[in-house]
């Protein structure tokens, strides 16, 4: 694992985009589009000549998804998994698999492409579900990482940014289904 993260701890920043979702972008489009080809440089350079199977977990990763894949030089095949989370009172969690992958997973090198890993309970549980499936080998990329919320250790092979914790949209990110569609990443405050 040699994944270079960026820490974000501008708090300035997020204090001027409290309240305003086309306030002052946290991550500028600009800064998440570096960072990208960065990632897709190292995965490339990690999977020459090799053909993993990359799967994008949705709705999140979408944006993500479909950025870094593009900067792939190596042949890649798309997949994709929808799950979610119901978040319970505790901490345990339920993780729901809504529509699987439909390639074959054994054999094969796959990477799992994320939006945010924050307690790592969702991933954790996707990665042992992937596991079971005897893939020839299993890498995790996620482009944010709220790390101070980790509940459960999962390990991560490939960070865009490790980000405080903020409740953040856009780029993929949701708050109620609504703000995936920014191009941008923002803090959003619900009060205001
Ligand atoms: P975990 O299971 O607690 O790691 O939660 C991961 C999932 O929660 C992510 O895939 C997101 O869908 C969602 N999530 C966590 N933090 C945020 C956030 O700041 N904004 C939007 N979604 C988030
Ligand atoms: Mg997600």
């Amino acid at each position: 694992m040699n994944a270079k993260t960026e820490e974000i701890t501008d708090k300035a920043s997020i204090e001027k985009t409290a309240g305003k979702i086309r306030g002052r972008p946290f991550l500028s489009e600009r800064r998440i589009q570096a960072r990208v080809r960065e990632l897709a440089a190292e995965i490339s350079k990690d999977y020459e000549g090799k053909n993993p199977l990359v799967v994008g977990l949705l709705k999140g990763a979408f944006m993500f998804y479909a950025d870094l894949v593009r900067h792939l030089q190596m042949p890649i095949t798309i997949d994709f998994m929808v799950a979610s989370s119901y978040v319970m009172a505790s901490t345990t969690g339920k993780i729901k698999i809504h529509a699987d992958v439909r390639e074959q997973v054994r054999g094969r090198h796959v990477i799992l492409i994320e939006d945010i890993v924050d307690t790592g309970i969702t991933l954790n549980h996707l990665r042992q579900n992937m596991l079971n499936r005897s893939p020839e080998s299993l890498k995790i990329c996620t482009l944010l990482d709220k790390k101070d919320r980790r509940e459960v250790d999962v390990p991560i092979d490939y960070v865009g940014f490790t980000v405080p914790n903020e409740f953040l949209v856009g780029y993929g990110l949701d708050y109620d289904n609504r703000y995936r569609n920014l191009p941008y990443i923002s803090v959003f405050k619900k009060s205001e």
